[in-house]
Formats: structure tokens, sequence, C-alpha cells
């Protein structure tokens, strides 16, 4: 681990703050052994879409293992997410359909809209953007999913005139 992962995991040692109790509820469910780990971070990640620290420093004091093993393991796996999502979880297509009718200048417009890449979240939580693959629309290509709605037929202009109509409900 790198002397900057390393301090992160020592900050979460000292800073408990979040209200994560029910996460007990999740972490009993498992024998206290190394093994359940991952099994552990993925019902975490389901319960709260994030591993939030202060529920790594419990499992570290759970299972007895160091706080360092779990943030290795935390990080190293794509499903898990050490940050919290936006409230909207844009699912940008990139299959084939998508790719074709020009999905990637779609996701150049999120990006410089929202100022953050594919697999982050805006500063004021609002939005993350997540590239994915087909999502059974290609009718509707180049398309997007934000939560459960979809958006098909982008242009660029669609795609800020949604994101800007999104953020206008939440002035
Ligand atoms: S390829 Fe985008 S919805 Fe199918």
């Amino acid at each position: 681990m790198d002397v900057l992962a390393n301090s992160r995991v020592m900050d979460m040692a000292i800073d408990i703050k979040g209200d994560y109790n029910d996460s007990m509820d999740i972490i009993e469910r498992y024998p206290r052994e190394k093994r359940y780990t991952l099994a552990i971070l993925q019902d975490i990640q389901r319960k709260y879409d994030f591993i939030p620290r202060e529920v790594m420093v419990l499992m570290s004091d759970y299972l007895g293992m160091p706080i360092s093993d779990i943030y290795s393991m935390a990080t190293f796996y794509k499903a898990l997410s050490l940050k919290p999502k936006g409230k909207y979880i844009i699912k940008l297509c990139n299959g084939t359909a998508c790719h074709i009718r020009g999905s990637e200048s779609i996701r150049e417009e999120l990006e410089t809209i929202l100022n953050i890449s594919p697999g982050e979240t805006t500063e004021d939580g609002l939005f993350s953007i997540e590239v994915v693959n087909c999502i059974g629309a290609c009718a509707l290509a180049p398309v997007m999913l934000i939560n459960e709605k979809y958006y098909g037929g982008l242009t660029e202009e669609k795609v800020k005139a949604i994101i800007d109509g999104i953020k206008e409900g939440h002035r």
C-alpha cells in the first residue's frame, strides 16, 4: 500500500462520525473470520451504495484484521466504491449501437457539463457518471439511464437540457 493510502487508513482509525450503527447487523451475520471480508463488503455496498470508512473501522475491529487489508480489498474490486454515489446516477450506454451513434461525444459533453469523469461524483453530491454496456434500449441509441428513467436519441444539446432540468429542480 502506498504512503497516501496508508495515511488515509490512519485517518479512518480516528474519524468515526457517520451513523452506521445498523451496519453491525450486517457484519455480525458473519462469523469473525477474515474469509468473509468480501461478502461483508458486498453487503455493505448494497446497503449504502458505497463502503463508508467508518464501517471499515467496525469491520476491522470485528474481524480482528488491519484496516489496511480491508481498504485494499475495497479498492481492488470494481463493484465496491469508497465514495458515495450521486443522488442521480447517470448510466451512459457505450454498447455497440450507442457507440456507433455517438455515445463518445455524449460522454464528453457530460464530462464537460458536470466536470467529472466516469466513476466520479459531483462535489454537490448530485450526479455520478457510469459508462455501461448495452442497457437493452438500442432502438433509442444513444441512450442513458438516470436512476430508473431512460433518455434516448441523445444529442449534446439534449444532454445539457436534461442535466439543466434536473439541476433546476434542486434550486
Ligand atoms: S447498445 Fe446502448 S442500449 Fe443497447
